[in-house]
């Protein structure tokens, strides 16, 4: 993990509220990698102390470029959508652990809204590897798709909810409609809303499937000192940090009714 002044190769609008960011990783530092995140600051927006967290959509190492997608949410990630190729981010990283390898059978990988990065990323490099994941993305509706999934290594099942392209209804709702051999064992990915990824977890556990989550919670200091991105362990009073300890975790280390 190290702190440098990033630089902008592109930072383009892929869809209404969402963009991709292009940027230079340092030649010497450790790669990201599937699941890990960086911590981001704008140069020049000095009224915002806190820093942002964003997961790693792609890294190229021979071109040593590495992207994130992300929506338009406050201040940040707004001031974020005006900066311009050439310019400089001042980010660390990469941050927090991996998704850890596949089991031997088939990889299950799951996203939704902005938690699509870390799965495009983690699914890339499994294709890449030689995997076969079964990767099933929900969107409301269809205007995030043709940019995303014309750079997949994979060919991904898509969910909406308006039903305008592919399966009516959630990503839960596709994975349950499934046959009961249909996820053949595979351990489940997931990252997206809370709700998605609570479903998830009960679906694994419903099959007795092992279940990774890449948890978003608001976050503080980023480096593990302040608590601010904590979640409750079930089962315990305990507490983990996202920043630190995640941010994947296995599912059943969620209390998902205490988020
Ligand atoms: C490990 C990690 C990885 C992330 N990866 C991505 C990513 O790849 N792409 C992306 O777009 N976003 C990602 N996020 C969320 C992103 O950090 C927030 O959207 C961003 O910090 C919002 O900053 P802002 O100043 O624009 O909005 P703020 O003004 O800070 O917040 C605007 C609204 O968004 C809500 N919000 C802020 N942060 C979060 C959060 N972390 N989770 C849920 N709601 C939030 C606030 O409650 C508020 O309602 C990630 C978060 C974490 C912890
Ligand atoms: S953000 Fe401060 S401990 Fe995680």
């Amino acid at each position: 993990m190290r702190q440098y002044a990033a630089e902008i190769i592109a930072n383009a609008q892929i869809a209404t509220g969402y963009f991709e960011l292009t940027f230079l990783w340092p030649e010497e530092g450790e790669a990201p990698r599937p699941g890990q995140f960086i911590s981001l600051k704008s140069y020049g927006i000095t009224d915002l102390i806190l820093r942002r967290p964003f997961a790693v959509s792609a890294f190229d190492a021979a071109k040593g470029e590495a992207r994130i997608v992300y929506q338009i949410k406050g201040e940040a990630t707004r001031a974020l959508a005006g900066r311009l190729a050439g310019e400089r981010l001042d980010v660390i990283g990469p941050l927090g652990n991996t998704f850890p390898a596949p089991n031997g059978a088939r990889p299950v990988l799951v996203g939704g809204g902005v938690g699509l990065g870390p799965i495009l990323y983690h699914g890339n490099t499994l294709a890449a590897q030689g995997e076969r994941p079964l990767v099933v993305l929900g969107f409301r509706g269809a205007s995030l798709i043709p940019e995303l999934a014309s750079r997949c290594r994979f060919e991904p099942v898509l969910c909406t909810d308006d039903g305008s392209v592919g399966h009516r209804g959630t990503v839960v709702d596709y994975l349950r409609g499934l046959p009961r051999d249909g996820l053949s064992g595979g351990e489940l990915y997931v990252c997206g809303p809370n709700p998605m990824m609570a479903g998830c977890h009960s679906l694994a556990a419903d099959l007795d499937l092992a279940c990774w989550v890449s948890m978003e919670q608001i976050m503080g200091c980023g480096v593990g000192a302040c608590m601010g991105c904590a979640i409750p362990i079930a089962g315990s009073a305990a507490y983990a940090r996202v920043c630190t300890e995640g941010p994947v975790f296995p599912s059943r280390m969620v209390a998902w009714t205490s988020l």
